[in-house]
């Protein structure tokens, strides 16, 4: 076996925590710009994260938790890493494929690469299908053919692995299988993975951001005790119609017509309305309102127009909305969704 029961004997690092850290007390809560919402809210991600802790963001699809990450991940500064899978410092080679006279990249060592922040970012989807070897790595079949299956270079590292350096930014964690879930403690407690067909432990320096539905829509998925335990909770919920309006004007697509400011209240307005109607089982997102701005532009460029009426608004609610509202089996319009959502757009363009 090739580097049987090797263990770090170097001080865990923890240049990613502190460089996001001190990027953070640098920038304020500016660095969270991009995301429209509570100052209060962003109070608490930026607290959790210079804390060192790891941060889990709860809430609906399309509230913007996926954006918070990647502006987490664009912020940090760009860094000089070995051209290897586990992004090792250049003056600080610790993997197996940089260490092992054998290794894979040996040769390559030399070669060192700038990673710019945007970069710095390793995306898992919680599924029920995920696997270790997803999230650990696995033995590559042609290589193992090749060096023999305990050879290190004949490992290709899992997705954790590869968040050296980086965040680790696992959506809907909830979804993770139980034992998996585990997997992630391990390294959340210790810092440190463990490559089991290698015996190889590797430390591991980066942030964890998770992300899950609300509790109560989250169904049989369950996030472990023990899991939970280690995440600091952030919930974050649908913005209010003054920040979905500078939504609006900071992500809303130009397609080519004149969206009026009175047009684009109304929609903030009646997306506010559908979310918080009880017939609904599950609110809309913030991506029905963008879909309507861009939408209603559209009905307006197809009549020969240039300016965006109400008319063009009721067609583009309607689009917006229907594909994406569920109605609770509970409520009476239940059998007629599309008929019941006419009615509530009709309701708010009239006093127009
Ligand atoms: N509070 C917000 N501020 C700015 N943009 C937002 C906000 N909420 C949603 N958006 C916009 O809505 C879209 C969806 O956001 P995003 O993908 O980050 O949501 P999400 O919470 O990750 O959704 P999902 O649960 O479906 O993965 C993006 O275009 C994003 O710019
Ligand atoms: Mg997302
Ligand atoms: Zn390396």
């Amino acid at each position: 076996m090739f580097i049987s029961g090797y263990k770090p004997n170097y001080p865990v690092m923890k240049i990613t925590q502190e460089e996001l850290k001190n990027e953070i007390l640098r920038r304020g809560s500016s660095i969270l710009d991009a995301w429209i919402g509570d100052e209060r809210v962003k109070k608490k991600i930026l607290a959790i994260l210079v804390a060192g802790k790891n941060l889990l963001l709860e809430g609906p699809p399309g509230s913007g938790k996926t954006l918070i990450a990647q502006t987490l991940a664009l912020s940090l500064p760009p860094i000089k890493v070995v051209n290897c899978d586990f992004n090792c410092l250049p003056e600080h080679l610790i993997c197996p494929q940089c260490t092992s006279p054998k290794g894979l990249h040996h040769s390559d060592i030399t070669k060192i690469i700038k990673m710019p922040g945007e970069k710095r970012i390793v995306r898992i989807q919680g599924s029920p299908e995920l696997t270790a070897e997803d999230l650990v790595g696995d033995i590559d079949p042609v290589l193992a053919f090749k060096y023999g299956p305990f050879d290190t270079r004949s490992f290709k590292p899992g997705k954790i692995i590869r968040a050296n350096k980086k965040i680790l930014f696992i959506d809907e964690i909830n979804r993770v299988p139980e034992r998996l879930q585990n997997t992630l403690l391990q390294m959340l407690q210790e810092g440190v993975m463990t490559i089991g067909s290698l015996e190889i432990d590797f430390s591991i320096d980066t942030v964890l951001i998770a992300t899950m539905n609300p509790e109560e829509h989250a169904g049989v998925y369950r996030l472990s005790e023990a899991l939970k335990d280690r995440l600091e909770k952030v919930r974050i919920g649908y913005p209010s119609p003054e920040e979905e309006l500078r939504i609006l004007e900071l992500y809303g697509k130009q397609i080519g017509a004149v969206v009026s400011d009175d047009l684009e209240k109304k929609m903030v307005d009646i997306a506010k309305i559908i979310r918080e109607d009880k017939n609904m089982e599950q609110a809309v997102s913030v991506r029905a309102t963008l879909s309507m701005f861009e939408l209603v532009q559209s009905f307006a460029l197809l009549r020969g127009d240039k300016l965006a009426t109400k008319e063009d608004l009721r067609e583009a609610a309607l689009i917006a909305f229907r594909g994406r509202v569920t109605l609770s089996p509970d409520s009476s319009h239940y059998d007629h969704p599309t008929q019941y959502l006419r009615e509530l757009v009709d309701n708010e363009l009239e006093a127009y």
